[in-house]
């Protein structure tokens, strides 16, 4: 990539919204919308913005935070606001926004906010240098500070949890069950 293709760019440059109606073949057995459309739809909005910041294509690493804390109904309408929130050498965060709106009684609910870790891709489907960002304003400095911790913490609670799978002897930690809803049947 040149010089002139990894120019620095706003976080403004490439802030992103999908707003999408919510129509009853979205809705689960229990008339809810499925948690998999709205992945699918952020997945779609993380795309748009990695992809408009990098100039390039951009694939999906990882997804941090997925917890909807309301169910979200047929009818609402469901706007999905993305920006980078970091970038590092070939990856990028996203933080993503979801809210969804009754459109007859006008409330509006803040379901979740996630952060999806993309990179950057080359012709060639290697890893390629993503273009600097600008930070503007105090949220924007926020929220590259965040997404430091929160890759830090990633990081501490990767090596945790290999250090305990590593450690874990079934006969030593079956005790554990005891407490579980869980019955053992082994023969
Ligand atoms: C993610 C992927 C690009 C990493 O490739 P790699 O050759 O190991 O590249 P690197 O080790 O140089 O890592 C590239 C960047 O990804 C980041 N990265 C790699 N694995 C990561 C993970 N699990 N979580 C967060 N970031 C990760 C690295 O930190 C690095 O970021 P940086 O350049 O900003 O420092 C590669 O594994 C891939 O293409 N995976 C498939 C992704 C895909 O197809 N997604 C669609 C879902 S089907």
């Amino acid at each position: 990539m040149n010089q002139d293709q990894l120019q620095a760019k706003t976080v403004s440059h490439s802030r992103t919204t999908i707003t999408e109606l919510m129509i009853p073949s979205y809705a689960n057995f229990g008339g809810k919308i499925h948690g998999g459309i709205l992945l699918s739809l952020m997945d779609k909005v993380a795309y748009a913005c990695a992809a408009k910041h990098a100039g390039t294509y951009c694939v999906t690493v990882s997804v941090d935070n997925v917890e909807f804390r309301q169910p979200v109904e047929v009818g609402e309408l469901v706007s999905l606001h993305a920006s980078v929130n970091y970038v590092g050498k070939t990856s990028l965060v996203i933080g993503i926004k979801v809210v969804a709106e009754n459109i007859k009684d006008g409330i509006v609910k803040h379901t979740n906010t996630s952060y999806f870790t993309m990179v950057a891709k080359d012709d060639d489907n290697r890893p390629t240098e993503v273009p600097l960002l600008i930070l503007e304003n105090d949220e924007d400095i926020r929220r590259f500070l965040e997404s430091i911790d929160r890759k830090e913490l990633k990081n501490s609670y990767k090596e945790l949890l290999t250090h305990a799978k590593n450690r874990m002897e079934i006969e030593e930690s079956i005790h554990l069950l005891d407490k579980e809803r869980c019955i053992l049947k082994r023969s």
